[in-house]
């Protein structure tokens, strides 16, 4: 299969590659040899492939999502984070003794060098978690230099389990100083996901009880959140990890991209928006009107999505997960109605449905957040925490296929070539 561009009289004849869930792309490597100069410009990467990746399928248009070929309904209603840690990042479901083993790796890896307080106490109290976070996991090269090179299957498969072991402990470490409690150091007897909120929610004074339901919705909630094919933060990863740079720096850059507020950034958004209009008198209408006005830089937080055009699949299991959880923890959270209310509103108005624009991933799973006790800045954390094995994988993938190194081309508007003023002269 072929297809053919034509420019200036001559015709470039390119090959199509064909997906396993019939998807089509040009492969337009050769473009700029063969035609002497001729690129592509896809502003924001609308319709371009950068790879070709066995790990995540997503149709925007029917509003399907799969990791590794199972439906997100059923992984999020089954599995536990860590299974659905290693499916992605090693390919298929983990047997009993395989996630035995993986687990205990990496419970193995799970303390961080003592040394890394002081980085940590370097930050103000006030300082952003993301930013912590980000700049310490960076951090962690300098106590682990031997992730950098991976060029075995084993450095690989030890800097994997370092990162999964050490990074719960970094945004949990990043939320009791932004909250002024001491460190928590976990224990290797929990669960994946139990160890994180016991590090993150153990006071020093009291014994700490894991409650199931707190357990169950972070766990579905880091499933959801696990991987999402070639979205902003994971193109930052791959494109990083593309330069040889180690894992743990790709996985930095990839905090810091997912901190902006069109990704990430958009669920601590949600909820300050839900709170500003519940502050304004609840009036829906009013921020309704501010969405639409093309003067007004206002958007509906948690509303859009690059590629889902009908609906968000994880923002359904979202909806239905923060009713249940509400009422299990007997909690009335006058936002929730907030936010239901803008939906109904959204997806009645003609603005919302010509452009396509449904809830997204994060317009519900603040409100669980804050059910769960978790403080509105650290909720882009807990976003990134179910992030990273979508992250590894990615960049596992990457470094596996041998990619080359990430390096777009431009199309130069500036100045053309002109002679150099002296400084006296100009
Ligand atoms: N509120 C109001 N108008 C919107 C919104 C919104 N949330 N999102 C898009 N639009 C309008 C936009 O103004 C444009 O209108 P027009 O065609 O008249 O110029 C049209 O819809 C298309 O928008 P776009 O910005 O070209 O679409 P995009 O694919 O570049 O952006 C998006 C996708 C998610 C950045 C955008 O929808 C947005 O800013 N949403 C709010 C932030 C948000 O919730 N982000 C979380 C995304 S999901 C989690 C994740 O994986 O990151």
């Amino acid at each position: 299969m072929t297809a053919k561009i034509e420019f200036e009289g001559k015709q470039y004849e390119l090959p199509v590659v064909l997906g396993s869930e019939n998807e089509y792309g040009i492969d337009i490597s050769s473009l700029r040899g063969t035609s002497g100069g001729l690129i592509t410009l896809d502003r924001g990467f609308k319709n371009t492939g950068s790879c070709e990746s066995a790990i995540t399928f997503l149709d925007g248009e029917k509003g399907i999502l799969r990791y590794r070929g199972y439906s997100i309904e059923e992984l999020a209603d089954n599995a536990s984070f860590l299974e659905v840690a290693y499916l992605l990042i090693f390919g298929e479901l983990p047997t009993e003794t395989e996630l035995e083993k993986f687990h205990s790796d990496i419970k193995k890896e799970s303390l961080v060098d003592e040394e890394m307080k002081k980085i940590l106490d370097g930050f103000p109290r006030s300082a952003h978690p993301m930013g912590v976070v980000s700049s310490l996991t960076s951090a962690l090269v300098a106590f682990n230099p031997t992730t950098v090179d991976v060029r075995s299957e084993e450095a690989m498969y030890k800097s994997i389990v370092k990162l999964l072991a050490k990074f719960p402990v970094l945004c949990a470490w990043a939320m009791r100083k932004n909250t002024g409690q001491p460190l928590d150091y976990g224990d290797t007897s929990l669960g994946y996901v139990d160890n994180i909120l016991k590090m993150m929610f153990k006071k020093a004074n009291e014994e700490y009880k894991v409650n199931p339901v707190v357990s169950s919705a972070l766990n579905k909630l880091l499933i959801l959140h696990a991987d999402h094919e070639q979205n902003c933060s994971t193109s930052t990863v791959r494109i990083v990890g593309s330069s040889h740079a180690g894992l743990f720096v790709s996985i930095s850059a990839g905090v810091s991209a997912l901190w902006g507020p069109l990704h990430g950034g958009a669920n601590q958004a949600v909820i300050e928006m839900l709170e500003a209009i519940k502050e304004d008198g609840g009036d829906t209408k009013k921020y309704m009107a501010k969405a639409k006005d093309k003067e007004d830089p206002f958007r509906l937080m948690g509303f859009g999505h690059r590629v889902y055009k009908n609906f968000d699949p994880r923002a359904r299991i979202i909806k239905k997960s923060a009713d249940e959880v509400l009422t299990d923890l007997g909690i009335e959270d006058p936002v929730l109605g907030i936010a239901k209310g803008l939906e109904k509103e959204a997806l009645e108005d003609q603005y919302f449905v010509d452009r396509k624009l449904y809830p997204n991933v994060d317009f519900y799973s603040g409100i669980i957040y804050r059910a769960l006790g978790i403080p509105t800045e650290m909720f882009t954390v807990m976003f990134a925490l179910g992030r990273l094995p979508g992250w590894i994988s990615q960049w596992k993938e990457m470094r596996q296929q041998k990619e080359p190194i990430g390096r777009p081309r431009q199309i130069y508007t500036g100045a053309n070539h002109r002679a150099f003023v002296p400084l006296n002269e100009r």
